[in-house]
């Protein structure tokens, strides 16, 4: 079968097209054929060599979604010709994160999805909610699932609530639209005005242009008659989180998700004490987040916003894309 590995290096051209021999499911394992797979920020920050220090050759990429086409001799949970999507982290069933659980992750440093075929355990794995295409069911890992678990399982965001989300890539996108489905009031920050324009055509009541105001959280106080938010997604990290904290109400939640601008957080203490800002990290979630966004997805026929395609032969460029910012949601691959 056609496989990608990244080798040596840093850069796209460590990102190798080569062959392996098609993987024989064990007793409880399904055999997939990949249809299509999504792209998150992680996987161009493990080809860049800024995310984890996994053993390469490593086939990258988390998130997609495929066909099964052979099970072990045990397999009870899915039969030939189901469409299942695989856990992230195939060890974390239920409940909360435990150093077991979450250690092993696909994509790095387990072996991803970018290839033709792959073996997932029957208990790593969730049903393609039937009105999603292959294009959209493969979004739903990481981006969905994360969004999932920083709005409602480890938030409490509920009707009425005001929440705001960073830009408009793929974490944030699902978490406008699922705090939206759960009837609360989005403000979404943006470096484009044209983003901003879809992000309301979406849903958001406003956009703020982080450019126009770089003090956004004053704006965000502004929109709130100076009460704050209840929930902020904080996908940018770094000095940024300050803002954060100071866009949240008294007693809200900043959910600390990504490090776009950086890793390293810096911010003035006193503001979060002084708003009594509870501050939590998240790491993704379990197969029944999974499970559970993608039964709300489905009872109110919401779709992921993807923004393009690329075919499984456009690896290079599919990474480059999302390299330049320039996507609004996700950026998926397709297979043949
Ligand atoms: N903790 C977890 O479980 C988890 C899960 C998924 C992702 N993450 C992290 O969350 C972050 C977002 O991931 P993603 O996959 O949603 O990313 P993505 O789809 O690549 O989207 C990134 C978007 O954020 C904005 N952006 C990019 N760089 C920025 C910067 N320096 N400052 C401000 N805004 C910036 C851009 O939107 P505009 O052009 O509209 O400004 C861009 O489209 C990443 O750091 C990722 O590693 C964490």
């Amino acid at each position: 079968m056609k496989t990608y590995e990244l080798i040596r290096g840093s850069g796209v051209e460590s990102l190798v097209l080569t062959e392996r021999p098609v993987p024989v499911p064990g007793p409880r394992e399904l055999l997939l054929k990949l249809r299509a797979v999504s792209l998150n920020y992680r996987d161009l920050a493990i080809l860049r060599g800024t995310y984890g220090d996994y053993p390469r050759p490593l086939v990258p990429v988390s998130d997609g979604v495929g066909e099964v086409v052979a099970v072990g001799a045990e397999v009870r949970r899915f039969k030939v010709g189901d469409r299942v999507i695989p856990a992230y982290v195939p060890d974390w069933v239920r409940g909360g994160p435990t150093e077991e659980n979450s250690r092993r992750r696909l994509g790095g440093p387990l072996d991803g999805l970018l290839r033709e075929y792959a073996c997932i355990h029957e208990e790593a794995a969730v049903a393609a909610p039937a009105h999603l295409s292959d294009v959209e069911a493969a979004t739903l890992p990481i981006a969905g699932v994360t969004a999932w678990h920083a709005l409602f399982t480890a938030g409490r965001v509920g009707p009425g609530d005001t929440v705001v989300v960073q830009g408009t890539g793929g974490v944030s996108l699902f978490a406008l639209q699922l705090a939206r489905m759960a009837g609360a009031r989005v403000l979404v920050t943006s470096r484009s005005p044209a983003k901003l324009e879809r992000a309301v055509a979406l849903g958001a009541a406003a956009g703020i242009h982080t450019g126009a105001e770089p003090e956004w959280d004053a704006r965000v106080l502004a929109l709130t008659e100076g009460r704050g938010a209840d929930h902020v997604v904080d996908v940018v990290g770094g000095e940024g989180v300050g803002r954060s904290i100071g866009a949240a109400r008294v007693g809200g939640t900043v959910t600390l998700v990504g490090f776009l601008d950086s890793a390293t957080v810096r911010f003035d203490l006193t503001r979060a004490l002084r708003r009594v800002v509870r501050l939590q990290a998240v790491s993704v979630g379990s197969r029944e987040d999974l499970e559970a966004l993608g039964r709300a997805l489905a009872v109110r026929g919401v779709r992921p916003v993807v923004d393009r395609t690329f075919s499984f032969a456009e690896a290079h460029a599919a990474y480059a894309y999302l390299a330049s910012g320039a996507q609004f949601g996700k950026v998926v691959l397709t297979l043949p």
